[in-house]
């Protein structure tokens, strides 16, 4: 039956990314992440495109980081959002750029272009996207991190790609129970301050906004590696040796800055104050490798495996229950989104934790199959919330 139900999932994914895929006066394709909700390029959605088509449709998949990668701005930052055709009023925001946003979103990019690569063994198109995207780091540890503290900071919730976690509350002054407007308003004042400031994130925005989320750097950890990867099968080795310089100074800072009683969580300001807001982001530094073993196990047995905080029936929450922010049909305050549940599947294959893993696909899959293609799910009811044929369910084809 699994058997089954899985091939008719893997054959509506494929049907949702073709059926989502456009092309731009280039000639680049690229694939909305909802037509009807979003129907613009983002970055980490393009991501995910590319890692679940990666083997079975390759020029699909060096399209869609083509397309990012033709929209990067002079100082090397990737926007989150590329408009290819403008819809009327659908998120049309003064982003101080006429075609693209001016904020970015979780570097997945060198990954995304590896899974290209191993599964094509195409090395010109690694020599064709390595400039641009270790451009993009570049900007990433100097702009990002202006004072050489090792921690890359974002400018707005939307950075993280989960626009409107509790993470971010605290450094929004907001309350943990607000509307979406009310959240909305504030980060749209972000994106005025930032136009302002004309887009100097290092000395200017960062006084408003500036977290160091720990899912961002953790992504940025595991992506250093791959890039460094990428430059070392280049022969870029004195590259490829500063890349990894790189990462492993986050992984310190992180650790430094973080960790508290064996949960790490974001910080804000300049004085690094934690946000001390629980959400599935405690368990991404698995996905950097940074926890020990006993470290992960603590998470795992307290946490994950927990009526009162992570454990539900249709899987792991974006944030639990144990918090007051938790939402089960919020934007980022309660769902499962596949994003997340994708990142931590990885997360747990690595460390050996494969029936964790295992029950993610799994959740993943009868999530899919109850409720369809839909941007977020009720985490006890798995009832599909918000944008319909959304692709990020995708990510299934590469839990494996
Ligand atoms: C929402 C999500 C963001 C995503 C975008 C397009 O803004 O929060 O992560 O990239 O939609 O899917």
């Amino acid at each position: 039956m699994i058997v089954a139900t899985e091939r008719s999932i893997t054959e509506q994914a494929i049907d949702v990314l073709r059926s989502n895929r456009r092309r731009t006066k280039d000639g680049l394709t690229y694939t909305l992440p909802s037509a009807d909700s979003y129907p613009y390029q983002w970055l980490w959605d393009s991501c995910f495109h590319a890692i679940a088509l990666a083997a079975s449709e390759p020029d699909v998949a060096r399209s869609e980081i083509r397309a990012l990668l033709s929209r990067q701005l002079p100082s090397g930052l990737l926007p989150h959002m590329i408009y290819w055709e403008r819809v009327n009023g659908v998120y049309d925001i003064p982003w101080g750029y006429p075609e693209t946003s001016s904020i970015t979103q979780p570097p997945f990019i060198a990954e995304a272009v590896m899974r290209v690569y191993k599964a094509t063994g195409d090395q010109a198109y690694l020599s064709e996207t390595y400039p641009a995207i270790l451009n993009y780091f570049l900007y990433l540890l100097q702009d990002r991190d202006p004072r050489g503290n090792h921690l890359i900071g974002i400018i707005n919730p939307d950075e993280s790609g989960e626009d409107d976690s509790p993470r971010f509350d605290k450094p929004l002054d907001l309350p943990a129970r607000h509307t979406l407007p009310e959240n909305f308003a504030r980060r749209l004042m972000l994106v005025d301050h930032h136009r302002n400031c004309n887009f100097d994130a290092p000395f200017c925005t960062k006084k408003v906004f500036w977290v160091k989320d720990v899912p961002f750097n953790a992504v940025m950890i595991r992506n250093l590696k791959v890039l460094a990867e990428i430059a070392g099968i280049l022969g870029e080795n004195k590259e490829m040796e500063n890349l990894l310089a790189h990462s492993s100074e986050i992984a310190d800072a992180m650790r430094a800055r973080m960790e508290e009683e064996g949960i790490w969580y974001s910080t804000m300001g300049e004085s690094y104050e934690k946000i001390r807001v629980k959400s599935w982001a405690i368990f991404a530094p698995m996905y950097a490798g940074l926890l020990s073993k006993e470290e992960a196990e603590f998470l795992i047995e307290n946490y994950l495996n927990n009526a009162d905080e992570f454990a539900t029936p249709f899987g792991v929450p974006t944030v639990p229950k144990s918090e007051k922010s938790y939402d089960p049909d919020g934007f980022w305050r309660g769902p499962v989104w596949m994003a997340s549940n994708w990142v931590l599947y990885h997360a747990f294959s690595d460390y050996g934790y494969t029936d964790e893993a295992e029950k993610i696909r799994t959740d993943s899959l009868a999530l899919l199959e109850k409720s369809g293609f839909r941007e977020r799910f009720n985490p006890e009811t798995g009832e599909g919330l918000g944008a319909h044929q959304f692709t990020w369910g995708a990510l299934v084809l590469d839990m494996k």
